[in-house]
């Protein structure tokens, strides 16, 4: 398990990183990216979205040019700080600090469930998936913007010491056991120099 996929740990280290990461976010993560990853789900006026790890509201903002019915939650008092500076505490976003692997929403409640850049930092990345299926309505889709794992050798132990990388392998293994039947990933990459994003588009499954 790597240094930042624990709970606290990532708190102290988002305590930080939240002055910065509108900036340094761009280099892994920009808005093409998340505007075609938000293009491949079908997000109607009425749906209500889930943004979980919503950080600063990075993809939040993308998602709201869809839907007014969004819910950010994120465990970092930090980021969440950075996130009512844009959209107010009480504004069009309804915010929650929570955890990932024990969602506070009833079973059925989404008909999007979205997390990008957040499954890394994850202890239990299965445990935080089926939470995922449990809120989403049978049929919605749940959509998990990963880190995708490195395939050199010695960019593989850094990514291994520090948190969650894994390929596509380790995707099939983790959602099926989390209880989803039907899914597919895609690649996405800011430049040819930068770190790959795995997408994992899913089904929720009837119960
Ligand atoms: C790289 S940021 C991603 C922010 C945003 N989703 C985006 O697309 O830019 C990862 C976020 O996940 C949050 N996070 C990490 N572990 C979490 C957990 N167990 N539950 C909820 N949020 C978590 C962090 O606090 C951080 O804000």
């Amino acid at each position: 398990m790597g240094v930042l996929e624990d709970k606290a740990r990532a708190r102290t280290f988002y305590k930080y990183l939240s002055q910065v990461y509108d900036r340094i976010n761009p280099f892994i993560w920009n808005e093409e990216m998340r505007d075609e990853a938000i293009s491949w789900l079908d997000i109607g006026p009425e749906d209500r979205v889930l943004d979980i790890g919503c950080g600063t509201g990075f993809a939040t903002e993308g998602l709201l040019q869809h839907t007014e019915r969004i819910y950010g939650l994120d465990q970092s008092p930090h980021q969440l700080s950075k996130a009512y500076q844009k959209f107010g505490k009480r504004g069009p976003v309804r915010f929650h600090k929570g955890d990932a692997e024990r969602l506070p929403f009833a079973d059925d409640t989404f008909d999007i469930v979205w997390s990008s850049g957040s499954i890394e930092y994850w202890p239990n990345p299965v445990t935080a998936l089926r939470e995922c299926r449990r809120v989403g309505k049978p049929g919605s889709t749940v959509l998990i913007v990963g880190p995708d794992y490195p395939n050199n050798t010695v960019f593989q132990k850094m990514a291994d010491a520090i948190m969650l990388f894994y390929d596509e392998e380790e995707a099939d293994r983790m959602f099926t056991e989390a209880g989803f039947e039907e899914f597919e990933h895609r690649i996405q990459q800011a430049s040819a120099n930068s770190p790959r994003a795995i997408t994992t588009i899913a089904t929720v499954p009837d119960r």
